[in-house]
């Protein structure tokens, strides 16, 4: 039976023109960057050469870094981590503050919970039933030691796109030393973003959400933003993140985003007509569904649905026997259910959020790939909703 990939939000597969570049890089460059033979010389080249590209790609200014790291996971600590570590070397007698979103991801999520451990003081902005976040609570929750703030670009379980430049112009407004930091990691390689007009001082992505490779992620950071680094060593990448540098991780990620670049427009055409068809297919073919997050303001590719009556993980159970691979965000962990605390933020009920399964396309759905979804979709909630009843 074929497998009908529908979880490009958990990871993409690897674009083949990506991976014949990574083979390369593996093959042919396989000296220690910081060495100054010739092996050493030639990685060098390549991963500089990736770093101006990502640079260009974002439109960042001169004096502005990207440091690669293992992971968009670790960009994010070591951009809220290092920034919070620089401010207490520098103001040693105050207490760090930091703001961020209820619906992040755990990666910004955990990165607070180990700095209160350390101290820091920390506020969560909650958001509305559509996803939207509460501004006037951003507003009133900045302070005199506020150090940064951190807002997603894109939530990952649900879609929603947050209004980032106008968050951001707010903050400024009001504080014009905050950091701000955001998790684009759902958003840069996948949809339009320039630093031109999102003028953010820290930004995290991640290579494999863009048809690079796994493991490997970038931290961008604006020209006179001092942060510490986290983990310590030899002196690779500018300083702040020591490691011998994963060469060939690199050229993925260069090369995802110049595949994305040449045919932006025709994949965020192909990719919003696909998830608009889905989403009325899934509508026309079953009652008793909901859409989950912002109704407009979302990424496309990301449908985000409860069905009534119907758990989300025999849902993906059955889905799984038809071929189908898609997520929910709520997980069955030893028998207990966490129930997605994205969905928990919106005010959704237990049975909505428990009922909540994921489906993301990408660059390799096709219109075959979605008929057969739908018409699966329907007979596996059918069949559920018959059992149940
Ligand atoms: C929004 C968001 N942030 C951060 C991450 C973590 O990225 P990585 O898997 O590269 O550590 C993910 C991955 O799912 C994500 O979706």
């Amino acid at each position: 039976m074929p497998r009908i990939y529908l979880d490009y939000n958990a990871t993409t597969p690897l674009d083949p023109i990506v991976l014949e570049e990574a083979v390369n890089a593996l093959k042919n460059f396989s000296g220690n960057p910081s060495s100054v033979y010739e092996e050493g010389r030639a990685a060098r080249i390549l991963i500089e050469d990736s770093r101006d590209f990502v640079k260009s790609f974002l439109d960042a200014g001169g004096g502005d870094e990207v440091i690669f790291t293992s992971s968009g996971s670790e960009s994010i600590n070591l951009a809220i981590i290092g920034a919070v570590y620089a401010y207490k070397r520098l103001n040693k007698s105050e207490t760090p503050h930091i703001i961020t979103s209820r619906v992040e991801h755990h990666a910004v999520l955990n990165t607070f919970k180990f700095l209160e451990t350390r101290g820091v003081e920390t506020t969560y902005i909650g958001i509305n039933e559509f996803g939207e976040l509460i501004m006037d609570d951003l507003i009133s929750s900045i302070k005199e030691n506020t150090v940064l703030i951190s807002i997603m670009g894109a939530n990952n379980e649900t879609g929603t796109l947050f209004p980032l430049k106008q968050i951001l112009k707010t903050v400024k407004n009001i504080k014009d030393d905050i950091l701000f930091h955001s998790d684009m990691v759902q958003v840069i390689g996948k949809t339009g973003f320039s630093l031109n007009n999102i003028p953010l001082d820290l930004c995290s992505f991640s290579g494999h959400k863009f048809y690079a490779l796994k493991g490997c992620g970038a931290l961008y950071i604006k020209k006179g933003v001092t942060i510490d680094p986290v983990i310590y060593g030899g002196h690779q990448e500018r300083g702040l993140r020591a490691g011998t540098e994963n060469t060939a991780g690199i050229v993925s990620i260069a090369k995802g985003l110049g595949v994305f670049q040449n045919n932006m427009n025709n994949e965020l055409k192909r990719i919003g007509a696909f998830g608009e068809i889905f989403l009325d297919r899934l509508f026309s073919a079953m009652e008793g569904i909901r859409l989950n997050g912002h109704p407009v303001n979302r990424l496309k590719n990301t449908i985000n649905v409860s069905f009534d009556g119907v758990r989300a993980e025999s849902l993906l159970f059955n889905l799984d026997l038809y071929g189908i691979s898609a997520s929910a965000g709520s997980a069955c962990n030893a028998g207990a259910i966490s129930l997605s605390h994205v969905l928990k933020a919106h005010g959704y009920s237990i049975n909505r959020i428990e009922s909540a399964v994921r489906f993301s396309i990408g660059r390799f759905t096709t219109m075959d790939d979605l008929d057969y979804a739908i018409s699966a979709i329907k007979e596996a909630v059918l069949k559920l909703r018959t059992d149940s009843a």
